[in-house]
């Protein structure tokens, strides 16, 4: 490490401007800029050296500036770092909860050293007989929204039909091995063969099948649930979304993680089913991980449990260097990624 205060290069990758439609790779700017490894005196701020980088799909999000919708989360701002969620390390500190050598995730920036002015908000990392990147998965943010999705959104009950969407995901993978563990059924969709080869074979799911693949989306849903769903975890939305309408059980339960099909379109699709939410008595219901966090501690400590047994796996698809990190992003829309998709800036 250098020496404290000196001032360092540090790469870094800048939001341009606010996007509409599809983001591309240069509505995010490579910069070289300087930085100081020392906090300012009197700041009670963390100066930590980036290890690993998060690409999620509310990202996106923050690249459109949301008019006149204060529900909205803050968006990126224009010449600044992206700020996402990662795993470092902090090198110097003026903050009482944290020393140099801790382990941290937590939001971050984009480049290769940061000063994070609130880090109240980052997690220390206890626990390092994992692989540290999965922080950024695994036991991090994506982790927690499967645990709470699944077990406080949908009130599973053993022997239940689950439907996860998107399910070879960071998040989705997840989802079915909590709903395995739980005692479901459950049948996963995803984008090709070899996410549906991963779903049967590595995660354990009852069956799955290639979405693209399907002209009649109803017609593979009647097929993979002869007797109706009775949880669907949405990550997609969009025609998905109609038609597990039509497949849901009476007091079904749907639980809107995500609408990610919807993203990047400028006119969101229309959904046409909404009157089976009626008919079938069904509970429709979104969350936001933030809403959850104080959960985070008994999510740690069974999901490590359920490690050590071998009882969870976890797929992530690994890109070196802060450089690909706008591609790595961007594939998240094109299902480029399988599993859970990080970035490696350094290794510790
Ligand atoms: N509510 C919350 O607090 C919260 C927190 C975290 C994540 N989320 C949401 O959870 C969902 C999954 O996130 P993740 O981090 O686990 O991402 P992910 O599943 O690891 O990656 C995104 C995947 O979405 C699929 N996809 C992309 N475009 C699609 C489209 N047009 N139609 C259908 N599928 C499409 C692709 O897989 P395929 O190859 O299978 O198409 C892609 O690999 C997202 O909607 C995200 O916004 C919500």
């Amino acid at each position: 490490m250098s020496k404290e205060g000196e001032e360092v290069s540090n790469k870094q990758i800048l939001f341009r401007d606010y996007v509409t439609g599809s983001p591309k790779e240069s509505d995010m700017v490579h910069n070289d800029s300087t930085i100081r490894l020392k906090v300012p005196e009197g700041l009670k701020a963390v100066a930590v050296k980036n290890l690993y980088l998060s690409c999620d799909p509310y990202m996106r999000a923050l690249m459109t500036k949301h008019e006149g919708d204060p529900s909205h989360i803050v968006p990126f701002t224009p010449g600044s770092p992206i700020q996402g969620f990662g795993v470092a390390k902090v090198l110097d500190s003026g903050h009482p909860n944290f020393k140099a050598g801790d382990l941290v995730w937590g939001i971050t920036g984009w480049e290769e050293f940061s000063l994070i002015s609130a880090p109240e908000t980052l997690f220390k990392i206890t626990y390092t007989d994992v692989p540290l990147s999965y922080y950024t998965g695994l036991l991090g943010m994506p982790g927690l929204t499967a645990y709470v999705g699944f077990n406080e959104v949908c009130s599973p009950k053993k022997g239940e039909y689950v439907f996860v969407s998107a399910a070879s995901g960071a998040v989705g993978q997840l989802v079915g091995q909590f709903a395995k563990l739980m005692g479901c059924y459950v049948v996963g969709s995803a984008g090709s063969s070899q996410k549906v080869d991963l779903l049967k074979n590595k995660f354990g799911f009852d069956d799955a099948f290639n979405y693209k693949e399907e002209p009649d989306l109803n017609a593979a849903l009647k097929r993979y649930f002869p007797e109706g769903i009775d949880i669907y975890f949405e990550n997609v939305g969009g025609s998905m979304l109609d038609a597990v309408l039509l497949n849901m059980r009476a007091h079904g339960r749907i639980a809107v993680c995500g609408l990610i099909s919807q993203y990047n379109l400028e006119q969101p699709q229309g959904i046409q089913n909404l009157f089976c939410l009626l008919t079938k008595r069904i509970r429709m219901e979104g969350f936001l991980v933030a809403e959850y966090y104080h959960l985070y501690p008994q999510f740690l400590q069974s999901t490590l449990q359920y490690i050590k047994e071998g009882k969870i796996v976890y797929v992530e698809d690994t890109v070196e260097g802060l450089t690909n990190a706008p591609s790595a992003l961007l594939g998240l829309f094109t299902g480029r990624n399988v599993g859970k998709q990080l970035v490696v800036v350094a290794h510790e």
